[in-house]
């Protein structure tokens, strides 16, 4: 498939749409494309291999789709084609849930930006997990996990468990979604004894299932950008005290300082894309000095050309990962990350 033409055909055509119906169109006929081999076949596109070694797992690019496009894992295959060197899906949460009201999801254009606040719209993990193994798929699948959003906060880490026992077997690595500013106070688990005692259990529980299934699998924890310093310290602190695998750096800010009269600026949720790249790659770059290379780290948050990757690296990621740049430029970006990686 000839993919020079998105900018110009494709996503014209796409954009003539509302953004959920037009997501829901794209992930349609990924979905078809994925269940049929022929039809994955078509839209695959060969990228060089640039292999690494990241937490024990050997990947064969560090190019990954983020979480949220797919989240119920219904079109890995079709993804996995187009040359990602890893997929997340979800955020999953233990029951399915509608998410929140419609419209929630918004185009910035002007600044290569989109807004959600989807609400974690999901099947649950038990349709998930129907699917991942309904996949053939055989390459590095993260899987995310979150909480309900009827689920009490002081029960929260309950939900992160049951995700946990339920999608280890199935999972490359497991991804813990602490950060996504559409469940009401997700992100004060970042804080203090809620993250300590979030972290502690779920690593006890891994040790636990480790032993069961006779396999280790990373976790790794997803942070906001929109963190003060002492709190990237506290954070980082823990991570390291209970020895997490990896760290996922970052999810979307609700800061609009950089998209000020552009259209949509006042709608609530979290913006990704072009807008966050500065403020998530502050985030990496001050996690990195005080991890110094003892946890990997996965740079996400704007990415959206070989430059921008080169930042993530630069500045201590060790993967990186692509959701709002891919809508906007669509796979050959994916190409093109993964050409021009150090
Ligand atoms: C529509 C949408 C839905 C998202 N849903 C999730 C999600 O369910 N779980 C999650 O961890 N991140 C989610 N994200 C955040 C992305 O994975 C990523 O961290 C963020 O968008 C920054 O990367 P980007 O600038 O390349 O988009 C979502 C992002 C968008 C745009």
């Amino acid at each position: 498939m000839y993919y020079g033409m998105y900018e110009g055909f494709i996503r014209p055509c796409i954009f003539k749409l509302d953004p959920e119906t037009a997501h829901n169109l794209i992930m349609k006929s990924m979905s078809i494309a994925s269940n049929n081999e022929f039809l994955t076949s078509l839209i695959s596109q060969k990228v060089p291999s640039r292999p690494c070694k990241v937490m024990g797992l050997d990947f064969p690019n560090p190019v990954g789709l983020a979480a949220g496009l797919d989240k119920n894992g219904e079109a890995i295959d079709a993804f996995a084609a187009l040359g990602f060197g890893f997929i997340e899906v979800g955020t999953v949460t233990p029951k399915p849930q509608p998410g929140n009201d419609l419209p929630r999801l918004f185009r910035v254009i002007p600044a290569e930006g989109i807004i959600n606040r989807m609400g974690f719209n999901n099947y649950g993990v038990d349709k998930l997990i129907e699917n991942v193994k309904k996949s053939r798929y055989d390459g590095i699948l993260g899987i995310n996990i979150g909480k309900n959003k009827i689920t009490p906060m002081e029960k929260s880490v309950d939900d992160y468990l049951y995700c946990l026992e339920k999608v280890y077997d199935y999972a490359s690595y497991v991804t813990v979604n602490i950060s996504s500013p559409n469940t009401p106070n997700l992100r004060t688990l970042q804080r203090g004894d809620s993250l300590a005692n979030l972290v502690k259990a779920l690593k006890q529980k891994q040790a636990e299932l480790a032993k069961r299934f006779g396999k280790y699998v990373p976790l790794v924890v997803k942070i906001a950008p929109d963190l003060t310093d002492d709190e990237i310290e506290s954070i980082c602190n823990t991570f390291l005290e209970y020895e997490v695998d990896g760290i996922i750096a970052t999810n979307t800010t609700l800061d609009r300082k950089v998209i000020e009269d552009m259209p949509h600026v006042t709608e609530a949720g979290g913006l990704s894309g072009c807008p966050v790249f500065e403020k998530s790659t502050e985030v990496l770059n001050k996690i990195n000095s005080i991890i110094n290379k003892r946890i990997p780290i996965i740079g996400v948050g704007g990415i959206d050309s070989p430059l921008a990757a080169r930042a993530k690296f630069e500045n201590g990621a060790s993967l990186i990962q692509v959701y709002s740049a891919f809508i906007y430029k669509g796979p050959k970006l994916i190409k093109d990350l993964v050409t021009y990686c150090p």
